[in-house]
């Protein structure tokens, strides 16, 4: 565009640079396993190449987008590629690209329904089929988010207030009020200390209960804690319960946690993140046990519903309670919410939300629930087969069972796993060992053959694959596992 006109781009010029866009797009998404998986740089080096004004005139697209491949894609770490295999490893899919490119154009802003109806009722339908699809009972209703971390901050907003009433008014200051108390497993997210962080509630005040030697919170030693902080005067708030840990996937106790929550009047929020997508998968249908139990619930669909980032919901059984916290109307929108069934504005501490609807509404209409089953069975399959690689292989062993697309192991060397005896000069210390499985990751890792992650199990440092995206296949998995093994013999 000249930098003299005004206005936009004129409609020949766009539509030819979205036919490039296009190509552009497709050309990437077939060409991606050519690319590394990751850089290699040091900090700084993408800055470098890119000047620290901004632009005085405006610039051709082409320039643009042609520093975009030579810039940009190469200092990125690829999640879309088939060898990422760290973190969660979450997917782009060709319908979940067209949803987000269609949201572009519309950009409207849904923060009540009367400034984007479509926006405001698609986004009622998506989170209903989405509770349908993970069982959740017509009690719960819920928001979307950009993510889980906001979700878990909402919802320990709501369980505040209903053991502190009148914070919302008055805050926590000067109100004589006990010291407030949430529990959790030595393996749930940070985002509760995050949350507690924001909520005035101090980081302290996230107890982390030990979990068992699967990884789940010890349900008798969460009971003994709140009792304890009962008889010393403290106000539990809540229990976050995980299904779907973030470094082995585990899953905690839900029932046995809610009918402790439901005696002792606690908030249960339930961090479903990451095994909320896997609790539609007939064979994990156990993990929605005590859901029912549940006052708060939050999934991820851009973890394991295949919906592009940023896309987390949060429900709330009797959504009420939620709107009663943040609900304030400033008086420039009042008029917008007279007639409305639902503004979105009123659940959350976000006014303008983008409709982020839109793209699980594209994703899941492509896919369809057999189409999501299926691509979650198949991460279980592949997890499940690398596990038994592992097994096979005396220099690795199993650092946790495998859950749902997560697989946690070690390279323990040629000492043998029963003994740890040390053999010819091989280093068998844990914590020479813990050094050789970080270094096995880091060097894979710069090499940009593969991407996976490392994690601390009982203090021990381990490898951490997680699968997730739709383009790696079993051939994929299988190049990554020799990888893994060459690495470790080359150190
Ligand atoms: C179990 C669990 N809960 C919550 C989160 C936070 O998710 P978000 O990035 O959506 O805030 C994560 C992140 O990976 C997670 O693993």
């Amino acid at each position: 565009m000249s930098s003299q006109s005004l206005g936009d781009t004129p409609p020949d010029e766009f539509r030819k640079q979205l036919h490039e866009l296009a190509d552009w797009i497709a050309d990437f998404r077939e060409h991606i396993e050519g690319l590394r998986v990751a850089p290699n740089d040091k900090p700084g080096a993408i800055r470098q190449q890119l000047p620290r004004r901004a632009p005085e005139e405006g610039e051709p697209f082409e320039r643009i987008l042609s520093d975009v491949d030579n810039v940009i894609v190469p200092g990125m770490v690829h999640w879309s590629h088939p060898m990422f295999l760290g973190y969660f490893g979450w997917t782009s899919t060709a319908p979940g690209i067209l949803g987000e490119i269609l949201t572009a154009p519309l950009n409207v802003n849904a923060m009540t329904w009367r400034t984007c109806p479509a926006a405001t009722e698609l986004e009622t339908v998506v989170i209903d089929w989405l509770r349908q699809w993970v069982g959740l009972s017509d009690e719960f209703d819920g928001v979307i988010y950009d993510t889980a971390s906001v979700g878990i901050m909402h919802a320990l907003a709501v369980a505040r207030e209903e053991v502190a009433p009148a914070t919302r008014k008055l805050g926590l200051i000067d109100r004589n009020l006990p010291r407030l108390r949430i529990y959790t497993s030595d393996q749930a997210h940070s985002s509760a200390e995050k949350a507690a962080i924001a909520l005035g509630l101090g980081e302290e005040n996230v107890i982390r209960i030990p979990s068992d030697d699967q990884f789940r919170i010890d349900v008798n030693l969460l009971g003994q804690n709140i009792a304890t902080d009962r008889r010393n005067g403290l106000q539990p708030v809540a229990v976050i319960a995980t299904v779907g840990t973030t470094s082995t996937a585990s899953v905690d106790p839900v029932r046995d946690i809610g009918n402790l929550c439901r005696e002792q009047k606690i908030w249960l929020h339930i961090d479903a993140a990451y095994g909320g997508g896997f609790a539609m998968v007939p064979e994990y249908e156990w993990m929605r046990e005590g859901w029912e139990l549940a006052d708060s619930i939050v999934i991820n669909p851009h973890k394991t519903f295949f919906v592009p980032l940023d896309f987390s919901v949060l429900y709330v059984r009797d959504l009420k309670r939620l709107r009663c916290v943040f609900s304030l109307v400033p008086e420039y929108l009042r008029g917008d919410t007279v007639e409305a069934e639902k503004n979105y504005m009123d659940y959350g501490i976000q006014l303008g939300r983008r409709f982020r609807a839109l793209k699980a509404w594209v994703i899941w209409r492509s896919l369809g629930r057999t189409g999501v089953v299926a691509r979650l069975r198949e991460q279980i399959r592949l997890a499940s087969l690398l596990a038994e690689w592992i097994k096979n292989d005396d220099r690795f062993e199993l650092s946790a069972q495998p859950s749902m697309g997560v697989v946690c192991f070690r390279w323990v060397g040629s000492a043998r796993r029963a003994d740890r005896t040390p053999q010819r000069g091989v280093p068998t210390s844990e914590k020479k060992l813990d050094q050789l499985n970080s270094d096995i990751v880091e060097r894979i890792n710069a090499s940009g053959r593969a991407y996976l992650t490392q994690t601390k199990l009982r203090g021990r440092t381990v490898m951490r694959i997680g699968l997730g995206n739709v383009l790696s296949t079993e051939q994929h998995l299988h190049k990554g596992w020799e990888i893994i093994q060459e690495t470790a013999d080359a150190l």
